[in-house]
Order: structure tokens, then C-alpha cells, then sequence
């Protein structure tokens, strides 16, 4: 009896305590789990924001403020070369880390941050999490993507340029207003792809608009994908809540997605192996011949993923390159006259054609020392990558981490690396690729690990 009225004392005086307490209660307890994940990790010797080593806030605001590689920049500059940025997650600064980041085969995994984009209902090979079934796909997809194919499509690609310089040239001519070089640059990239992929010119160059405002929709898309990739359980909240349609959150079937649905649909009926009317391999040919192989392996949902994807992952990444590559070599007027000579000095030795080929273009040093400088000082994408280390743990640029751990890279901390690409590393200088280091650099270019993970 004595011990039953002890029981309900405590207990009374717990609720009493809980309720006089309960803002303290309810303030202390994301609190403690913050510390907690700061100093109860395995991680806990690394330096990096407080914030970060608490809770992913950090992460979701420097995604936010849309200056993502510019803060990561600044924290390696702050804490060194490798940097907590999550509760279990770790940025390195250092070309080798990103090589280890990337290898193949090492059962190292894509996170959770790519199961946000979509289609979730059949991921590409960008969005897929599961190694086997990545690799999977891989193994469809890296024929289609390979230089050769694109060197197959060249006469399309070339075409979509001529009709880039005739439009470029009628602004010239009229005299009149301003053009935004960058928009045309990203029309650009649309209309090449919309051939590359199915052989379709979505018109982006010859109406001077974003068609059916694809490339709004993808800005727009990424912009969310990034953000909400961060903190993944909020896709939740984000587009997977009932909500989502009155909260304009739910996807539109834009031009794009429309246009990979019909051109299936039209190449199955055309029973010509997968290939168009005009008869050429282009991606989606390419997939289709891949389904027809192995359609257990390769299906056609994977067709429509993959062929979908490659516009989504390529006509941003290229725009962006492009705009990069005029972007520095328009405010640097001593490179933009070394490149025009050039340029002038192949046309008078009748080494060029109309338009220039890619080997052409191979054969201009300096056109190709600016192409990689801009590439190093403005990687397509400035977010940090990150993997997932297998259970077991491994070596990242020597440093042993525990299973699970997130190991990230940013391209635009990477390519700043001084010890690699010299002291003046923060500065456009495109002669250094024809420097005597310049191997050594093209070994270290980010890029360069996403191409060798690709094969
Ligand atoms: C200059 C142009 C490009 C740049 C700088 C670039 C950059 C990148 C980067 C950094 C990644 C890794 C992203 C990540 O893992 O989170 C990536 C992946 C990918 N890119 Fe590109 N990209 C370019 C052009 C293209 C094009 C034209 C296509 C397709 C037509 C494409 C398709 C892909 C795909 C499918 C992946 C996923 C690969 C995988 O995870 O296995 N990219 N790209």
C-alpha cells in the first residue's frame, strides 16, 4: 500500500513537474538529441559549423541561400580539408578523396538525397539508390552515352548550331536592343538534346522562348529536388502530401516528359528496331534496341526513365558550361583576343570547317585551355555530392571512417585545390592548362571521376 502511494507521489509530481516545465521540456529535448549527435558520433573530432554537427539545418540553409558552393569554399578555407557538414556527414576538400568517393565496386552507395527526383516510380541512372540495379542500368545506358553515339548524331547537333548562328547573326544584323547570350545558350541545349534523345526539334532556338517552359520547370524541379534532398523525410511535407496539388507542389507533365511518352509510343508502332522514320541510332533508338535485348533487364519503364533522365541531367549541365565558358571569357578581354587569334589563325590556314567539327575543335589549344578553365572554376553542379560508405567501413584519402558515414565533394572546392592547380587556383588564368602541370591537373578535374565512375 505504502509503495502504491509512492508510485502515484512520483507520478504526480512528474506530470506536476512536466506541466510547470513543459516550454523547458519541449525546448530542451531538440537540444539534447543535438548535442548528442554532435558528441555521441564517431565523428566528433572533426571540425566544421556547430550547427552541421547538430542537426542538417546547416545543410537545408546554405542549399537555400543558393550560394551552396561558395559556402562550402569558405568552410575548407575555415576548418581545413575535411569538414563536418552533417551530424554523420564529412566534405573533403582533396582531388584523392573525391577519386576514393567515386570508386566503383567498392559497394560505396548514391544517399537518400537522390530518391527525391523524379520519376519514383522508375529511376534512372542518376536517381537510382541500389547499386546492383544502377549498375544494371549502367550497363544499358553506357553505349548510348558513349562519344561514339554522339559522334553519330553529329550531323543533327551541327545542324541545331547553324541554325544558333543564323539567329545570333539576324540579332547582329538588325542592330537593335540586347539578346541574352545565356537564354540562347540554354535554347541551345535543349534543342541539341531534344535530337540527341528523339530526334525532335523542340523549337527553342527558332522561337526565342522556353517551350511549354521546360527549362522553368526544370530550374524549378532541381531547385526543390536540392533543397528537399537535403533533409529527404520532408518529400513528405513536399510533393508526396495530399496537399501537394493545391500547394503547387505537384509535377506537370511539361513538353519533355510528353515527348518521351509519344516518341516510345510512335518508335514502337514504326517497328523499325527502335530508330525513327529517318532511320538513325539516336538515345532513345539505342535504349529501345537495349529493352528488345534483355526486356526483363531493361524495361520500358527503364527506356522512358533513362531517355527522360538525360534531358533532365543534360541540358542544364551543359548550359551552365556554356554560359561558364562565355561568362569568364567575356570579362577577361586579353583571353578572348588570344582565342579569336587563334581562331582566325586556323580559318586562314583552312583548318576549320562550317561549323567547326569536334576533332577540329580538338586541335585549338587555347579554345580547349579556356573549355577546361571554365570547367574548373565553375562545375556544373555546386552542390556537394555525396555517397554512402558500406557497412564496413574504408579509407577516404587515408582516413579511416565507420560504416555508414556520409563522405561528400564539392567540384568548385576541388578545383581550387592549390597544391594541384597552383597558387593562383582562385583565378581565371586558362594558360595554365598549357603549363607543364596541365596532366597532372586533367588527372584531378572532378569531372574526370564522374567519367572513369561512369565506365
Ligand atoms: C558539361 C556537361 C555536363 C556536366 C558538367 C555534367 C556533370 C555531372 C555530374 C557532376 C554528375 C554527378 C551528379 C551526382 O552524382 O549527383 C553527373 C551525372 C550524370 N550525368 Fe552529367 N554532366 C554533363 C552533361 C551530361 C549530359 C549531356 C548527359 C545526358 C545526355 C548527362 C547525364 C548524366 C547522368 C545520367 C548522370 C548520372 C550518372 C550516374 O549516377 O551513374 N550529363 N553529371
Amino acid at each position: 500500500m505504502a509503495q502504491d502511494s509512492l508510485v502515484t507521489t512520483l507520478y504526480t509530481d512528474a506530470v506536476q513537474f512536466m506541466k510547470s516545465y513543459f516550454l523547458l521540456f519541449l525546448i530542451s529535448l531538440p537540444i539534447a538529441r543535438g548535442l548528442f549527435k554532435r558528441y555521441g558520433s564517431p565523428l566528433r573530432g572533426y571540425p566544421g559549423p556547430f550547427l552541421a554537427s547538430c542537426s542538417r539545418i546547416w545543410r537545408l540553409w546554405v542549399t537555400y541561400n543558393g550560394r551552396s558552393e561558395h559556402d562550402h569554399i569558405h568552410v575548407h578555407r575555415k576548418y581545413g580539408p575535411i569538414v563536418r557538414t552533417g551530424p554523420n556527414e564529412l566534405s573533403f576538400a582533396s582531388p584523392e578523396a573525391a577519386k576514393d568517393i567515386f570508386a566503383v565496386g567498392k559497394g560505396i552507395q548514391k544517399t537518400d538525397f537522390y530518391w527525391v527526383f523524379p520519376p519514383a516510380e522508375s529511376p534512372d541512372v542518376f536517381t537510382e539508390i541500389r547499386e546492383w540495379k544502377h549498375a544494371q542500368l549502367k550497363r544499358f545506358t553506357v553505349q548510348p552515352y558513349s562519344l561514339a553515339s554522339m559522334q553519330k548524331m553529329a550531323p543533327a547537333i551541327e545542324d541545331v548550331e547553324r541554325e544558333l548562328i543564323d539567329k545570333l547573326d539576324s540579332f547582329a544584323k538588325g542592330g537593335k536592343g540586347t539578346v541574352d547570350l545565356g537564354d540562347y545558350l540554354h535554347f541551345f541545349a535543349f534543342d541539341v538534346l531534344g535530337e540527341v534523345a528523339f530526334s525532335h526539334r523542340y523549337g527553342f532556338i527558332r522561337t526565342g522562348t522556353d517551350v511549354d517552359g521546360c527549362i522553368k520547370y526544370i530550374d524549378e524541379v532541381q531547385w526543390y529536388d536540392g533543397f528537399v534532398g537535403q533533409v529527404p523525410w520532408l518529400h513528405y511535407l513536399g510533393r508526396l502530401n495530399p496537399l501537394a496539388p493545391y500547394l503547387g507542389l505537384s509535377l506537370k507533365a511539361v513538353q519533355v516528359t510528353r515527348m518521351a511518352l509519344e516518341e516510345l509510343g510512335k518508335r514502337k508502332q514504326l517497328d523499325n528496331n527502335g530508330r525513327p522514320a529517318t532511320g538513325q541510332d539516336d538515345l532513345l533508338a539505342q535504349l529501345i534496341q537495349g529493352h528488345s535485348r534483355a526486356p526483363d533487364k531493361f524495361t520500358e519503364a527503364d527506356v522512358f526513365a533513362v531517355a527522360h533522365g538525360a534531358i533532365g541531367a543534360g541540358s542544364d549541365s551543359t548550359a551552365s558550361t556554356m554560359q561558364s565558358f562565355f561568362h569568364l571569357l567575356l570579362n577577361s578581354p586579353a583571353s578572348y583576343e588570344k582565342l579569336v587569334d587563334e581562331i582566325n589563325a586556323a580559318h586562314a590556314k583552312g583548318t576549320l570547317s562550317d561549323p567547326v567539327s569536334a576533332s577540329e575543335a580538338q586541335d585549338l589549344p587555347y579554345f580547349q585551355a579556356c573549355l577546361m578553365e571554365a570547367m574548373r572554376l565553375r562545375p556544373a553542379v555546386g552542390l556537394n555530392i555525396y555517397r554512402k560508405l558500406p557497412p564496413e567501413g574504408m579509407h577516404i584519402d587515408g582516413t579511416y571512417l565507420p560504416g555508414g558515414t556520409e563522405v561528400a565533394v564539392n567540384g568548385w572546392v576541388v578545383h581550387r585545390d592549390k597544391t594541384v592547380f597552383g597558387q593562383d587556383a582562385d583565378d581565371y588564368r586558362p594558360e595554365r592548362w598549357l603549363e607543364a602541370n596541365a596532366k597532372e591537373m586533367h588527372r584531378h578535374m572532378y569531372q574526370g571521376e564522374i567519367w572513369r565512375y561512369w565506365r
